[in-house]
């Protein structure tokens, strides 16, 4: 069965996108078999960077689609070995969908409270709703440099009682310039910035190893 991993926020901007995009390729370039739908039908961030990258010939091949429902996007599911959702801007009736379908939900947020708190106030609806909340992983994305802001949203994220995974993605233009280029964060020209990116990932495939582990033995 296709496993498939959710990327959603309450928020606009958080790097749900950035991502979406990462997390695609970093599996992909294992070997698997990845589509990215992207279900932000007013932007298709994702279809655009996955037609320039296509037109720049990138290596590892990822599909992207846009959906603007999430049965569609699943109905092909079983012929990848990933589906990377891409949720639209902010939570709608299918951030729901999403999170139930998934075996992992990955919930991006930057460091200020304005950020986490509707960032845990959409987690707790989930959870509210019946998502179980081990499905939940938050990332702190586009983050500074200030480790005590990072300390304090950690510290936030573990009192509302979720898991946040142990890398952070830093804000640097040199993501930008990769994705403007159809290349994921790990394939910047900056090998700091792709370890980086690369560390994030890798947090959420452990994520997800972990999870469907726990399943299967269930
Ligand atoms: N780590 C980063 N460093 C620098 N720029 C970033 C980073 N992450 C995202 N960005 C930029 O910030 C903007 C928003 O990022 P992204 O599109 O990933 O967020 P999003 O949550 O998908 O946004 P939306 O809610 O509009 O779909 C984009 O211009 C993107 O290029
Ligand atoms: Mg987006």
């Amino acid at each position: 069965m296709a496993h498939i991993i959710g990327v959603v926020s309450q928020k606009g901007g958080v790097g749900k996108s950035t991502l979406t995009r990462l997390v695609a390729r970093e599996f992909a370039q294992q070997g698997w078999d990845v589509k990215i739908a992207d279900l932000d039908v007013s932007q298709g961030t994702c279809v655009e960077w996955g037609r320039i990258r296509q037109k720049n010939g990138v290596a590892p091949l990822i599909r992207v689609e846009s959906f603007g429902r999430l049965e569609p996007a699943l109905a092909d599911a079983e012929r990848f070995d990933l589906v990377v959702i891409d949720g639209a801007p902010h939570a709608t009736a299918t951030t729901l969908d999403i999170a139930r379908v998934c075996d992992l939900v990955v919930i991006p947020t930057g460091l200020s409270l304005d950020d986490l708190r509707p960032a845990v106030v959409l987690a707790h609806e989930l959870v509210r709703k019946g998502v179980a909340a081990d499905k939940l992983v938050f990332v702190l994305a586009r983050v500074g440099e200030s480790v005590a802001s990072m300390e304090d949203a950690r510290r936030f994220l573990a009192q509302a009682g979720y898991d946040v995974a142990q890398h952070e993605l830093p804000d640097r233009i040199g993501y930008q310039r990769a994705m403007n280029a159809g290349l994921a964060a790990s394939e910047s020209a900056h090998r700091t910035l792709n370890e980086k990116a690369e560390a994030v990932a890798q947090d959420i495939a452990d994520r997800l190893t972990a999870l469907v582990s726990r399943r299967e033995v269930a």
